[in-house]
């Protein structure tokens, strides 16, 4: 196993992404910085497209994972389509130049607002997920003249043996229609005028680490796709979602190939197109966040190295427990001590990593590993930290995507008393 999991970060003396020293990004833009790799989403990519192996296929990229808009026109131009879950989103897609017909509407919430915009944006299609959002889209669909496509986001019940904050398909979950409640909604969906119904869809969780259950997801899926067809009800589209999971540290997660070798069996010699959500498994493994530490803390039980950056940076370890490697970019070779990594803001819970060996001294940079997802678009302004800037390399050259906020944005739309 290679000492660490991200594609195209190397280098004996000094960490590099693709060409690019790190330490030449810190000095160029300063810290905290998150540092991405387009080679490796566009491996990423690439992988899936291997494996659908010339299937009637359209990926679409889960923009919640990081929604930057070079990001989003890296994978618009390799011909990505986007799963967005608010109007926000599909205005992201817009701006990068992303196809909204490719773009497939989730979430449980979708406002009338959000339903007009999607709709007058022709986008591909909502997955509905309560028979009430099913009625108010028709009803504004009829009322702006349109008509909607649509798939029900069917709750197949498979547990997917991920972490319970990302697992969505099970039957206590807020997710998707119960799979017995779908066929009667379908019907309800088909006699509905402003709807037409396109496709089926479901997602069971996130950083799945075992291809079984997206499998068992996909067979009771088409168990439900051929009670339609009986019923008269014609589909165009399987979503299968997203989830596929990455390795953070030890893990051994599949390939795309053998991630959806069990979905691509049970829907062998199927007539449908197949839609997948990845979000995670395509930009997870491409980012880093480049951090410098402030001081180093010797503590009576534990050491403490306080950088730059913090949990509203990087949320993941405080609020899922999740572990991220953290590598010196410019390892020293002296004995080595255990610490925390913390940051500066005023919560035991703002911690990026613990229980770390390494041969640091204050001013050296860290690189936080796998935060290419859920990193940036999970960030805040909490104690009034400005968030960090994004940087896309690019082979030897790097484009900066995101500038550092400044603390006068932070307050721009806020206002004293009268
Ligand atoms: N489709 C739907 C309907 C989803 O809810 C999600 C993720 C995805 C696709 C993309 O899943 P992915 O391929 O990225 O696993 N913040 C958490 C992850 C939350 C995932 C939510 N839904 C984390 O940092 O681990």
């Amino acid at each position: 196993m290679s000492p660490h999991p991200m594609p195209h970060l190397g280098g004996s003396t000094t960490l590099r992404l693709e060409s690019v020293e790190l330490k030449a990004i810190a000095e160029q833009f300063g810290t905290p910085t998150y540092v991405y790799s387009r080679a490796a989403l566009t491996d990423a990519y690439r992988g899936y497209e291997h494996a659908l192996n010339g299937r009637r296929a359209t990926l679409c990229y889960a923009v919640k994972a990081n929604s930057n808009l070079g990001i989003l026109d890296a994978f618009a131009r390799l011909g990505a389509g986007f799963d967005i879950v608010s109007g926000g989103e599909l205005q992201r897609v817009i701006a990068a130049g992303g196809d909204p017909r490719k773009v497939v509407f989730s979430g449980v919430g979708k406002t009338a607002a959000e339903m007009q915009l999607a709709l007058a944006s022709d986008i591909r299609c909502f997955n509905v997920e309560s028979a009430e959002e099913l009625e108010r889209l028709a009803q504004v669909a009829r009322h702006s003249g349109r008509t909607a496509r649509i798939a029900f986001r069917v709750n197949p019940d498979v547990d997917p043996k991920t972490h319970p904050y990302i697992s969505t398909g099970l039957k206590s979950n807020k997710f998707g229609v119960a799979f017995d409640a779908a066929r009667n909604l379908y019907r309800r969906a088909a006699s509905l005028p402003g709807i037409e119904v396109c496709g089926i869809a479901s997602h069971i969780g996130s950083q799945l680490l075992d291809p079984a259950p997206a499998g068992e997801a996909a067979a009771r899926v088409l168990t439900l796709v051929e009670q339609l067809t009986r019923d008269g009800i014609r589909l165009q589209h399987i979503d299968i979602g997203g989830g596929m999971g990455i390795r953070y540290n030890d893990e051994a997660p599949p390939s795309a190939d053998d991630y959806l070798a069990p979905v691509l069996a049970v829907l062998a010699g199927r007539e449908e197109e197949i839609l997948l959500e990845p979000g995670r498994s395509l930009i997870g493994n491409a980012g880093l966040l480049l951090t410098r530490i402030e001081y180093l803390k010797p503590g009576e039980e534990k050491h403490f190295a306080i950088v730059d950056a913090a949990m509203n940076d990087l949320a993941r370890p405080a609020l899922y427990d999740a572990y991220h490697a953290v590598t010196p970019v410019t390892p020293r070779n002296e004995p080595a001590q255990t610490y925390d990594v913390v940051g500066p803001i005023c919560e035991s819970g703002d911690f990026l990593a613990r229980g770390r060996s390494l041969a640091v001294h204050a001013g050296d940079l860290l690189a936080i590993l796998s935060a290419g997802a859920y990193g940036m678009t999970m960030a805040s302004n909490y104690n009034t930290r400005p968030r960090a800037a994004e940087v896309m390399i690019d082979g030897t050259q790097c484009h900066l995507i995101r500038a550092r906020e400044r603390v006068e944005d932070l307050y721009a739309a806020e206002s004293r008393l009268p």
